[in-house]
């Protein structure tokens, strides 16, 4: 069987990938639709060596759609995500729109795929620096029990979207140079302020919300109590963006049940799916963020035991946001819907 999908976002820093991918991993498509705002329709891109236009996002675009991948931010799934379910599609949704709701499945294929069937139309990919976390987090979890996660980002401009990455790319030349400039992007486009990226650090990712931690930080809170299946464990974010372009970096602390033996952890990761662990300090060996750029999986490493904590572990997780943090996880959903629930 073959599908017809449809990526919507096309022309983004995410939708980009996903038509990589979908054409990489040879993804049983007879038909590709490419959507994005009115601005972009009319815009060509190349697919399996054919020519694609780039059409507007439109409710009736979706007509005869199976599959349909959503990256091109909240509102505009919240516009059309039903519209697309209502046409038959899958929708497959890359925002933050429906991720908390109780019918939504949010799938880490890794951690619970075995909440996909309980889609009602929609499964919601979950937020970047999550997905990575929870990656890395799940074996730990079922070994030692997890009781506490205290997390610190390093996040990658990529994140935000291509007019993110051209600020960076601009500003840090303006600034090599000395020439002036006026910060447009980051680190929200909805906020009032701007700040400077380039060889800078911002502890802002989204917006703030009444309880002074910002909405990236409860996304990482909320989202992985929904996909570990499990509110008791506590968890507290602070999530600052980096003046890198693909790759987002964690330093994790967490609290285990019972007593962590760190051999027995690197063991334990190494034969996780989706994880490869970097860890030899001897030969200066850790992830790094311009290693995990263009790979699917998700990078371990500096696994270490708390100094005071016996059940304390800290841990440096890194992955490439665009793609497991995005396009490759979202693809992922899609390859296992098809191939456990169609067949
Ligand atoms: P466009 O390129 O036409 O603006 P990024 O994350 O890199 O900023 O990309 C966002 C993606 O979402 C782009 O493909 C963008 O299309 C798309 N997009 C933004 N606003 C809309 C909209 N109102 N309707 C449909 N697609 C949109």
């Amino acid at each position: 069987q073959t599908y017809h999908v449809a990526v919507v976002g096309a022309t983004g820093a995410v939708g980009q990938q996903m038509v990589r991918l979908l054409e990489e991993r040879q993804f049983p498509i007879h038909k590709l639709t490419l959507l994005a705002s009115r601005r972009s329709a009319g815009k060509q891109v190349s697919f399996k060596g054919e020519t694609i236009t780039v059409k507007e996002t439109t409710p009736e675009a979706f007509e005869g759609i199976d599959i349909a991948l959503f990256s091109a931010g909240g509102s505009v799934s919240k516009q059309f995500a039903k519209e697309a379910v209502k046409r038959g599609a899958l929708v497959i949704d890359n925002t933050n729109a429906f991720r908390m709701e109780p019918d939504v499945p949010l799938v880490v294929p890794e951690v619970n795929l075995e909440d996909i069937g309980k889609h009602q139309g929609i499964i919601a990919n979950p937020n970047c620096s999550t997905i990575q976390m929870v990656v890395a987090l799940k074996p730990i979890k079922d070994k030692y029990g997890l009781k506490r996660i205290i997390v610190s980002t390093y996040q990658a401009v990529s994140g935000a979207g291509n007019l993110a990455l051209e600020e960076l790319k601009e500003q840090s030349a303006k600034v090599l140079n000395g020439e002036a400039f006026t910060p447009e992007v980051l680190p929200v486009a909805k906020d009032k302020k701007k700040f400077q990226i380039a060889f800078n650090a911002i502890p802002q990712i989204d917006l703030f919300q009444e309880n002074d931690y910002t909405l990236e930080e409860m996304k990482m809170v909320r989202e992985t109590k929904k996909i570990m299946h499990d509110d008791t464990i506590e968890v507290a974010a602070t999530c600052v963006r980096i003046p890198v372009f693909t790759g987002h970096s964690e330093s994790i602390y967490v609290e285990t049940e019972k007593e962590v033996n760190v051999e027995e952890v690197r063991q334990l990761l190494r034969e996780a799916p989706g994880v490869i662990v970097e860890d030899n300090p001897a030969e200066q060996l850790y992830p790094l963020a311009t290693r995990a750029a263009g790979r699917p999986e998700v990078f371990v490493g500096r696994i270490r035991r708390d100094l005071d904590r016996p059940n304390g572990l800290h841990l440096w997780v890194v992955s490439d946001n665009l793609l497991k943090g995005a396009a490759y996880n979202s693809i992922q959903i899609a390859e296992a819907y098809i191939s456990k629930f169609q067949s």
